[in-house]
C-alpha cells in the first residue's frame, strides 16, 4: 500500500493527529457520567474500601485485557466496529453492529442528562430548586408524570432548549471531524475538567464533616467480598466507565497512526480513568458527609448515585454549604464537560459505522445519525415520562447489552476465528507493555466465565424482581425488549451489501502508517 494511498485512506476516514490526543479522546470516553455518579456509591455500597479489590482485579483481569483487544481490532483492521469484525470473519459482522445498536440508545438519553446539567449549572447561581430539590426536580423541572398512568408525551419546554443545544453542539463537533472535532475538544475540556474537578474536591475536603463522609466510603466491610454481587458490580464499573464493549475503543484506535504504542497509551488511559473516579469518590463522600453534618443525620441515610445524587443530594448541599454556588457551578459544569467528551465517542461508533458501510462524507453521515438521534432524545426524554424510560433503557442496555456483547465477543474471537494470537502480535510490534500468553488465557477463558456468572446473576436478580418496581409495558418495551432490540437489528444490518469500493479484508500492515497530520 503506497504512501499516498495511505494518506488519502487517513484523510477519507479522519485520523488523530498525534499519540498524546489518542490518548486525550480516549481518557475523554472514559471519564464520564460513570465516573463521577456512579462510581462513588457503587463503591461504598459494595464494601467501601475493601471494594478496591475487586476493582482493581475488575481493571487488571478484564478491563485492561478488553481494552487492548478493542485496540488491537481497531488499530489492526483500521474500520468501525461493524468494519473490524466484518474484516475479521463475514460470521461476526454483526457483533459491530450491536455495539453501533447500544451507541445509539445511550447516546439518545446519555445526551438527556448533560441538557439537565446545563440548567443546574444555570440553577446553581440563585439556587432556583429552592428549600426541596427533590420535588423542584421531579415536580416542577422534569414535570414527571406517576409511571402508573402509562406513557404520557407532554412536552417540557424547561429540557427541550438545553437538550436541543447540546445536540447542536454535538452536532458541529461532530461535523468538524476526528481531529478538529472529537480530538480537538477532549485536548480542551479533560484538562479544564480536571482543574474544575480538584477544585471542588479540594472545596469540598474543608467543609466540615468531610471527614466523617471519607469514613463511611473508605471503611472495609471484608465480608462484602464474598458476595458475588460485589463482584459484579465492580466488573460492571469497570466496563461502563472505561468505554469497553461499546465499540467505541475499536472506532478510536483505527484512527491512530500505526507505528504507535498502543498498550502503553491503554495502561495509562486506564489508570487515568481509575484515577479519577477514586478522585470523584473523594468529592462526592466529602460533599455528603456534609451534608450528613448539616441534617445531623448519618452520612448512610444521605448516601446515593446517578440522577438523585445529582440533582437532589448535590443542590441540597449547595444549599447548606459557604460559596454553595461555586460548588454548583463546579459540580454541574464537571458533569457536562465529562459528559460531552463521552457522548461524542459514543455517537462516534454509529457515524463512524455508517461513513464505512455506505461510504458517506463526514457531514452527511453525521447528519443521518445526529438528526434522528436528537429527534428520538427530543421526542422521549423531554416529556413526562421520560426519567422512567432512560432509567429503564440504561439498566437494561448495561446488563444486557454491553456486557453481553463483550462475553460474546470475547468468545467468538478467541475460539471461533481465533484471532487472538495475530493480535497479540499485532499490539507488540510497537506496544510497550508485553502482549503475551496471559492475555490469551484472560480474554479467552478467564474474563468471559467471570462476565458470565455476572451477567447470568443480572439475569435471575432482573426476572425475579421487576426494576425498581417499574410496570411490565415499561420493562419489556425499554428493557427487555430494547436489549433484544439492538441485537436484531445487528443482525439485519450486517445483512446489507457493502459498497463494491470497501475492501473487506484485513488491510497489509503497513496501512495506516502515515496518517494525516
Ligand atoms: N465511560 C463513560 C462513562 O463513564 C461512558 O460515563
Amino acid at each position: 500500500m503506497s504512501t499516498t494511498t495511505e494518506s488519502t485512506e487517513a484523510k477519507r476516514r479522519g485520523a488523530f493527529s498525534s499519540r498524546r490526543v489518542f490518548i486525550f479522546a480516549a481518557i475523554g470516553s472514559a471519564v464520564g457520567l460513570g465516573n463521577i455518579w456512579r462510581f462513588p456509591y457503587v463503591a461504598y455500597e459494595n464494601g467501601g474500601g475493601a471494594f478496591m479489590i475487586p476493582y482493581l482485579i475488575a481493571l487488571l483481569t478484564a478491563g485492561i485485557p478488553f481494552l487492548y483487544l478493542d485496540y488491537a481490532m481497531g488499530h489492526r483492521t483500521r474500520g468501525s466496529a461493524p468494519l473490524a469484525f466484518r474484516r475479521i470473519s463475514k460470521r461476526t459482522e454483526w457483533l459491530g453492529w450491536w455495539q453501533v445498536g447500544i451507541c445509539f440508545v445511550i447516546a439518545v438519553y446519555y445526551a438527556v442528562i448533560i441538557a439537565w446539567s446545563l440548567k443546574y449549572t444555570i440553577f446553581s447561581f440563585d439556587k432556583k430548586w429552592g428549600s426541596d430539590p427533590e420535588s423542584y426536580f421531579f415536580g416542577d423541572f422534569l414535570q414527571a408524570s406517576d409511571i402508573a398512568d402509562g406513557l404520557t408525551l407532554d412536552v417540557v419546554p424547561g429540557v427541550m432548549v438545553p437538550l436541543v443545544l447540546t445536540w447542536i453542539a454535538v452536532i458541529v463537533i461532530m461535523a468538524l471531524g476526528v481531529q478538529k472535532g472529537i480530538g480537538a475538544t477532549s485536548v480542551v475540556f479533560i484538562p479544564v475538567l480536571i482543574v474544575a474537578f480538584v477544585a471542588l474536591v479540594v472545596r469540598a475536603l474543608f467543609l466540615p464533616g468531610a471527614i466523617e463522609g471519607l469514613d463511611t466510603l473508605f471503611t472495609p466491610n471484608w465480608e462484602a467480598l464474598s458476595h458475588a454481587g460485589v463482584w459484579a458490580a465492580a466488573y460492571g464499573q469497570i466496563f461502563f466507565s472505561l468505554s469497553i464493549g461499546f465499540g467505541i475503543m475499536i472506532t478510536y484506535s483505527s484512527y491512530v497512526n500505526r507505528k504507535t504504542d498502543m498498550t502503553g497509551s491503554g495502561a495509562v488511559v486506564g489508570f487515568a480513568n481509575s484515577s479519577f473516579e477514586l478522585l470523584c469518590g473523594i468529592g462526592v463522600f466529602s460533599a455528603l458527609g456534609f451534608m450528613a453534618q448539616a441534617q445531623g443525620v448519618a452520612v448512610d441515610e444521605v448516601a446515593t448515585d446517578g440522577i438523585g445524587l445529582a440533582f437532589v443530594a448535590f443542590p441540597a448541599i449547595i444549599n447548606e454549604a459557604p460559596a454553595g454556588a461555586l460548588i454548583g457551578v463546579l459540580f454541574f459544569a464537571s458533569l457536562i464537560l465529562a459528559g460531552i467528551t463521552s457522548l461524542v465517542s459514543i455517537i462516534e461508533v454509529v457515524i463512524s459505522a455508517v461513513r464505512d458501510k455506505f461510504e458517506m462524507h463526514r457531514l452527511s453521515a453525521t447528519l443521518v445519525v445526529t438528526l434522528p438521534a436528537a429527534v428520538v432524545s427530543l421526542f422521549f426524554f423531554s416529556t413526562s415520562t421520560a426519567i422512567f424510560v432512560l432509567d429503564t433503557a440504561d439498566k437494561f442496555i448495561n446488563s444486557f447489552g454491553i456486557l453481553l456483547v463483550a462475553v460474546v465477543s470475547m468468545l467468538v474471537l478467541a475460539w471461533v476465528v481465533r484471532t487472538l494470537p495475530a493480535f497479540a502480535d499485532h499490539l507488540n510490534e510497537y506496544g510497550t507493555v508485553p502482549v503475551r500468553g496471559w492475555w490469551i488465557v484472560l480474554i479467552s477463558s478467564i474474563t468471559p466465565l467471570g462476565l458470565t456468572v455476572v451477567l447470568v446473576k443480572e439475569f435471575i436478580d432482573t426476572v425475579k424482581e421487576p426494576y425498581e418496581g417499574y410496570p411490565d409495558w415499561l420493562l419489556y418495551s425499554a428493557g427487555w425488549g430494547l436489549a433484544a432490540a439492538v441485537i436484531v437489528l445487528g443482525i439485519l444490518a450486517s445483512v446489507v451489501r457493502w459498497r463494491p469500493d470497501t475492501p473487506l479484508t484485513v488491510p497489509p500492515a503497513d496501512i495506516g502508517e502515515e496518517v494525516e497530520r
